[in-house]
């Protein structure tokens, strides 16, 4: 196991003995068992008003996957941090979902429901966790809606404008951008069959209008590479997003401190004050 010790910085306490007896060959060192007092396992909030990241792109595009990476990273590094996504499992949610499988509503009633269903999300989890300074990683958002309802005829621009007038922006859009045909082909490998949102006409619709929105927190990502390739430039995009968003707001001794945090103590030689 890790943990993190004051002015050492993080250290690996997970040791191999030699053989002593018989089938224990070896042992790890748990030293939350002695409750050592020097040592935090607090989760940290370094990035000021949070960091909201918003993973979009159509079905089978590995939006679930990027999603569980950078939570992982976030786990890694203790940063405090929430994975939610849309449609919710609210009621509102809910209705999107028994339609993708029973059959389409009118656009109108979709964007209705999913604004209902987003300003729940918004109130309830988005704004409380940023609140908190926490890291809030998006499975779906309102770019969404621009995209699906988009496809099926509304005006995605005004779409995005309406969801601003009430849903805080993303500090990072991930649009992981993939051919229609190998989205499909990915749902089916998974043991899943495309809904009544996925057919091959709808999705190309929503994957151009993806790749057109035009925002500055936007970064579009060539989702048909390989799942390293896809981790290491979204990981990397993810942590100098954060770093640029700490030393905006703080650039103080403290700014540094909360960008060490971020990066982990051992990864960013930073200077020492004295
Ligand atoms: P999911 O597959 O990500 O669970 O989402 C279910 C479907 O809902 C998906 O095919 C896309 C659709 N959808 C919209 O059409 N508009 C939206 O705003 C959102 C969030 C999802």
């Amino acid at each position: 196991m890790e943990c993190i010790v004051p002015r050492l910085g993080r250290r690996t306490f997970g040791q191999r003995l030699p053989p002593v007896v018989g089938r224990i060959n070896f042992c790890v060192i748990d030293l939350t068992l002695f409750g050592h007092p020097n040592i935090d396992f607090k989760m940290t909030c370094p990035i000021p008003g949070g960091f909201l990241v918003a993973i979009e792109g159509i079905d089978g595009s590995g939006k679930t996957t990027v999603a569980n990476l950078l939570a992982e990273f976030c786990k890694q590094n203790r940063l405090s941090h929430i994975v939610s996504k849309e449609p919710t499992k609210g009621t509102f949610g809910k209705q999107i979902r028994d339609s993708a499988i029973r059959g389409r509503l009118t656009v109108e009633e979709e964007v209705d429901l999913l604004t209902k269903d987003r300003k729940e999300h918004v109130e309830t989890i988005i704004r409380p966790a940023l609140d908190a300074e926490k890291i809030v990683l998006l499975d779906r958002y309102y770019f969404s809606t621009a995209a699906y309802q988009g496809a099926h005829g509304a005006d995605a621009e005004a779409i995005l404008k309406s969801n601003e007038s009430f849903a805080p922006q993303p500090d990072l859009l991930i649009v992981l951008d993939v051919d229609p045909k190998t989205g499909i082909e990915r749902i089916k490998q998974r043991g899943d069959e495309p809904n009544k949102f996925e057919t091959m006409e709808s999705l190309h619709k929503a994957r151009q209008i993806f790749r057109h929105i035009n925002r500055p927190f936007k970064v579009l990502v060539d989702a048909e590479k390989k799942i390293e390739a896809v981790s290491f430039f979204v990981g990397k995009t993810f942590q100098m997003t954060a770093m640029n968003k700490i030393s905006k707001n703080d650039f103080s001794l403290r700014g540094l401190n909360r960008t060490r945090e971020f990066f982990g103590a051992d990864r960013l030689p930073i200077p020492s004050a004295a």
